[in-house]
Parts: C-alpha cells; sequence; structure tokens
C-alpha cells in the first residue's frame, strides 16, 4: 500500500471511494443528507476547487493501483489541524489503513506546528480514535446535522506563536 497526497488529477478515484462510503451510511446518516452532501457541500467540484486552492488537504490510500482509504483535513488554522473526512474501502477495513491514513496527515500537521488536532465523530467510531491518541473533550447532543457528536482533540504541542508562519 502506497499513501500519496491528492492532486486534481486523484480526484475522479477518491470521490469515487467516497461516493461509496457516503452511500454504506457514513456515521448514521440519513439517505436524504447523504445525498445533500454528495449533490451539494461535498460534490465533486467543491473538491476540485478545494484541492486546486490548498483549502483542504487529502491523502490517499492506494492498493494495486485503486484507491482504498482517504483522509481530507485542512491546511491548519490557529495551530488546529482539523479532519473532516476518513474513510477505508470496507474489505480493506481493520488491516491499520485508517492508522496509517492518519499518521500521515497527523506528520503533515507537525510541519505546520500544529499543536492540536480536532476533529468530531460519532459514539460508534470514538473508539478507533481512542487508539489513535484522541480524547473526548466534550459532545453536542444535536451536533452539525443533528447528529450526537464526540468532540476529540489530540495535544501535538504547545501553541507556537512562530506557527503563524507555516
Ligand atoms: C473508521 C475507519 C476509518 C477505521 O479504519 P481501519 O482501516 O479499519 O482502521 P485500522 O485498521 O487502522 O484500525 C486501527 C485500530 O483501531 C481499531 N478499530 C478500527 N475500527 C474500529 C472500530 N469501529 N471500533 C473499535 N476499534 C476500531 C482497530 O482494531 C485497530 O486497533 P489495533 O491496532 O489494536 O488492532 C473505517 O472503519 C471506516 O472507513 N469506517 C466507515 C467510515 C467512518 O465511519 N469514518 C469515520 C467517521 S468519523
Amino acid at each position: 500500500m502506497v499513501i500519496k497526497q491528492a492532486t486534481t488529477s486523484d480526484l475522479d478515484a477518491f470521490y469515487e471511494l467516497f461516493t461509496e462510503i457516503m452511500h454504506e451510511g457514513y456515521a448514521g446518516y440519513t439517505p436524504s443528507l447523504i445525498n445533500h452532501f454528495l449533490t451539494k457541500d461535498y460534490n465533486k467540484t467543491n473538491f476540485f476547487l478545494w484541492l486546486e486552492r490548498f483549502f483542504r488537504n487529502i491523502y490517499i490510500a492506494i492498493e494495486s493501483e485503486k484507491v482504498i482509504g482517504f483522509i481530507v483535513g485542512d491546511y491548519t488554522y490557529g495551530g488546529v489541524a482539523f479532519i473532516s473526512w476518513l474513510g477505508v474501502k470496507e474489505e480493506f477495513r481493520k488491516k491499520g489503513v485508517g492508522l496509517s491514513l492518519y499518521s500521515v496527515y497527523e506528520d503533515f500537521a507537525k510541519t505546520k506546528k500544529a499543536h492540536l488536532i480536532e476533529l468530531y465523530t460519532y459514539p460508534k467510531v470514538e473508539p478507533f480514535y481512542l487508539k489513535l491518541g484522541f480524547k473526548r473533550v466534550g459532545v453536542r447532543e444535536q451536533g452539525y446535522f443533528g447528529q450526537k457528536n464526540y468532540i476529540m482533540n489530540k495535544k501535538l504541542g504547545e501553541w507556537d506563536e512562530s506557527a503563524l508562519s507555516s
């Protein structure tokens, strides 16, 4: 398996897996919410623009020339790196792919001098993030899109004002 930073030329292969994992019912989202994400907030055009303008960073895991996993995060803001999406193709789960994708993003966050990584997740997935070293710092009973959100952080270091120029 190889992990690489996606560019706009990887968009189709990334988006094919993103769509597949969304249709599985990512995090318990309803079919209408998934349809909303795929046609509006997270459609392919938006991902193209985010990649092209370096608004979001995507790493993809590749096995036998196929994309089998992805992680989507930002480029850090105020020393905090935010992860928005992580997915591994079903038949490749529990083999360390999610952990490897996360590790590459964490390394990237360190190059940006981030002191914290943040995400929100769902009760079913929390054990995975606990294994990666995250701590739950809060709960929203009705958070984004009405879901129960577990807000999780992983501390990488101390806030460093010189990070502003990274
Ligand atoms: C969550 C997900 C990304 C994990 O990817 P993965 O490749 O299966 O994870 P890994 O194999 O790297 O697992 C790392 C560790 O976490 C554990 N783990 C993975 N998924 C877990 C889960 N759902 N519950 C508890 N532990 C889990 C693994 O057993 C492994 O532990 P070990 O090192 O002690 O064996 C994957 O299950 C997935 O794509 N799910 C659907 C989409 C999703 O829910 N994304 C996250 C939403 S916030």
